[in-house]
């Protein structure tokens, strides 16, 4: 298999489609907002240092905004709903402000005589600055710190830190003014409030606004170069951006990482995640090494065992549409709360579908992480002929690990608890019997059955063989992609073939998709 590298910019747009989702912003945004602050940065005839710093700004200005997202919910209720009002808001304002936390904290307490809103109001307001800036401080820390692993230059720590600074220096946590905050936080700044403020009110309100924000929010400067082009500039952006847009942006030279930095990079996504609720911290590390153990049991090939493990950091990426106020309640779900839950696995597949190569089947793995073999999984309702020895194992290993963490509305069960509801699945036809017994074994509990040797009786390098084969792949392009010699691709297909007992390459082909061999997965990728 060849050595997989990716774009650093898929795993930025990927981080900018959940953080866009979990801040309340429309789709998009972030790439869209990068679009434009490049074509201002452009216009300025700015330098690729310059313009790198902004790219990456733009992409990555909230990667942090997920941490502590639980002590925002705690305060305000639905964060996402908060977040979104807060959209393009002047934070100078005292008086729009205070209006958006007022209506947060009447959302919060539904049907509250007026007498006690009007005192939770006042309590709510008296106690704001207290529950946001450390919060805020936190934001800048968390994008640091996430932005570091994946690699990206050190001055984007900078520019991280002060992503609520403002020119006339009454922005947080540090109040910084003028020259102070770094160029592309003002920049970016402009840009994203100009795209939330079109959203919510059009171009001409919008502009009015930015006119009248100059010398506050914004530098004086820059507000007029950018109403001096604001239609040339704000052509186009007001549907998506594809990836290969951004990808074009990118300054030169591209930025690309390797297996071990592709690695780190999901780790990060991994944390990105799980930080965002103190009850699903390590979550998705603990399922990756449970997931990536079974199918070594289970005798997956290598790249399975890869594409399993980063499918396992990133398959709760669409959890984050959802407002943690709805995870952090005790009580159920209404039906409308379920829908949204139900479609994480969808928005999860979406955010990780600008990775090209093999970040296609780690997309598809995560799309599939809540499906079971009977159809009664979600969101596609998928069937055992679209799930893949490594797509079982994924939904074994999650639905193990979850059960033994703790959740608001129940207490964490016992792994032989566990292991017993999962074999009960197994009766039910719902999860894979060799995935469930596999994950349970390493998980260290005491085995039920002998495990298969292998699967379908063949080592990982002869699935791997098989599967080029059946996917019609010539011996000199399987030897390619195998990375040995065609007269050695020769020797193994031969002996493949004896030892299956086919003698042609359709024979191999009906021999894989018998036995579930094919990563279906990829036919959707
Ligand atoms: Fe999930």
């Amino acid at each position: 298999m060849l050595t997989p590298t990716a774009r650093r910019a898929d795993f930025l747009m990927a981080l900018a489609y959940a953080t866009d989702l979990a801040t309340g912003h429309s789709r998009d945004f972030a790439l869209r907002s990068c679009v434009l602050a490049m074509r201002m940065a452009d216009a300025a005839g700015l330098d690729e240092g310059m313009r790198r710093a902004i790219y990456h700004q733009a992409l990555l200005r909230y990667i942090g905004c997920n941490a502590d997202s639980h002590l925002l919910a705690a305060a305000w209720g639905d964060e996402i709903a908060l977040r979104r009002e807060l959209q393009g808001l002047d934070f100078g304002d005292k008086a729009e402000f205070a209006a958006v936390f007022v209506r947060a904290i009447t959302r919060l307490f539904p049907g509250l005589p007026p007498q006690e809103l009007a005192e939770a109001v006042g309590r709510g307001l008296a106690e704001a600055a207290q529950i946001n800036v450390p919060i805020l401080s936190g934001h800048c820390e968390v994008a640091q710190r996430i932005a570091e692993r994946l690699g990206l230059p050190p001055e984007l720590r900078e520019t991280l830190g002060q992503i609520y600074e403002r020119w006339d220096g009454r922005g947080l946590p540090r109040g910084l003014a003028g020259e102070a905050v770094k160029f592309p936080v003002r920049l970016v700044t402009l840009a994203q409030d100009a795209i939330a403020l079109t959203e919510a009110h059009g171009f001409a309100t919008m502009t009015a606004l930015i006119a009248k924000r100059a010398g506050g929010a914004y530098e004086p400067e820059l507000v007029a170069r950018f109403l001096a082009g604001a239609e040339r500039f704000m052509e186009g952006l007001d549907g998506p951006v594809d990836r290969e847009t951004i990808l074009a942006l990118e300054p030169r030279p591209y930025a690309m990482l390797d297996e071990a930095a592709c690695e780190e990079a999901y780790l990060a996504i991994a944390d990105f995640i799980d930080m965002r609720m103190p009850f699903t911290f390590g979550h998705s590390r603990a399922i990756a090494a449970l997931a990536a153990s079974a199918a070594k049991r289970m005798g997956l090939p290598a790249g399975d065992i890869r594409d399993v493990r980063w499918a396992a950091y990133a398959h709760d990426i669409g959890e984050l549409t959802v407002p943690v106020a709805t995870w952090m309640r005790a009580g159920a779900l209404t039906e409308r709360e379920t829908d949204a839950a139900r479609l994480h696995p969808y928005h999860g597949e979406r955010a990780l579908t600008a990775l090209g190569g093999e970040g296609k089947a780690v997309a598809a793995l995560v799309q599939r992480h809540h499906e079971r073999l009977d159809g009664t999984g979600y969101y596609r309702n998928s069937r055992a002929p679209d799930l893949s020895p490594a797509a079982r194992i994924l939904a074994a290993a999650e639905a193990f690990q979850t059960a033994r963490e703790a959740r608001p509305h129940r207490s964490a069960a016992s792994d032989a608890t566990v292991a017993g509801t999962l074999r009960g699945a197994v009766k039910e036809g719902k999860l894979c019997p060799d995935a469930v017994e596999a994950v349970l074994a390493c998980a260290g509990q005491p085995a039920r059955r002998a495990m298969p040797e292998r699967l379908a009786g063949l080592t990982p390098r002869e699935i791997e063989v098989l599967r080029l084969i059946a996917a019609g792949d010539t011996t000199k392009e399987a030897a390619r992609k195998l990375e040995i010699a065609t007269k050695t691709a020769d020797n193994h297909i031969q002996s493949l073939y004896s030892k299956i007992g086919v003698t042609t390459r359709a024979g191999a082909a009906l021999y894989a998709l018998e036995r579930g061999l094919i990563r279906q997965e990829s036919a959707y990728a």
